[in-house]
């Protein structure tokens, strides 16, 4: 092997051990959600049962609509709003800004679910729900690591941005979506 090779063949490595991070924190999250006790009786803000889901449901929506507003300004970022011209700095700026927030919004509400219900498999909805909530943790770790090593190859951005946004979307559909539609998601 010369020189050139190694180094390029230890960054790959480098790349493929930062990608096991996404892996275990959802694995982690899985696991935790289906070993420890449940609590039921545990509060969102000094909420608690059916006020406790509806403050859940309100900001799981207020979490999709960040999303959203995440790929508007994604979409701007990467020049295809043909109406605009380049993005100024401080859409950038406010597009890591929005991104934080979205994290902190979606924090106690997951931490109400996962310490409430944890991770439960008996039926689709549950499943789709409880599964994809952990997944999101996942993706936004991926979605840093992924802006914080410029190495990867160009369509990486957007494909961890697209994750994040479809699994928030089914956060959503699964549960906030359900329980404001008087317990109902079509089709599951
Ligand atoms: C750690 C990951 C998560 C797990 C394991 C999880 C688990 C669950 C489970 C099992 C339920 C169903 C309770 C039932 O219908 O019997 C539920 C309900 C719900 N979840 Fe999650 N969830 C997670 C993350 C999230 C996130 C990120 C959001 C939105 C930001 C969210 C919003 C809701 C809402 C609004 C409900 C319905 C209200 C309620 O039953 O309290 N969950 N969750």
């Amino acid at each position: 092997m010369d020189g050139l090779t190694h180094p390029a063949h230890h960054r790959r490595l480098h790349d493929v051990l930062w990608l096991l991070l996404p892996v275990a924190v959802v694995a982690g999250l899985v696991w935790f959600g289906r070993v420890h006790t449940l609590d039921y009786q545990t509060g969102l803000f000094g909420q608690y049962a059916d006020d406790a889901r509806r403050l859940k449901a309100q900001l799981g929506s207020a979490l999709l609509c960040l999303a959203l507003i995440q790929v508007i300004l994604a979409l701007w970022i990467y020049g295809r709003l043909p109406a605009l011209r380049a993005a100024p700095h401080r859409i950038h700026t406010t597009h890591r800004v929005i991104g934080l927030l979205a994290f902190l919004v979606s924090l106690p509400v997951a931490r109400h679910c996962i310490t409430a219900y944890g991770v439960q498999l008996t039926d689709a909805r549950r499943a789709l729900h409880s599964l994809t909530g952990c997944f999101l943790y996942g993706a936004f770790v991926a979605k840093v690591v992924v802006v914080r090593h410029r190495r990867w190859p160009g369509w990486a951005l957007p494909l961890a941005g697209g994750v994040l946004v479809t699994v928030i979307a089914l956060i959503w559909y699964s549960a906030p979506l359900w329980y404001l539609n008087g317990h109902q998601a079509p089709g599951l």
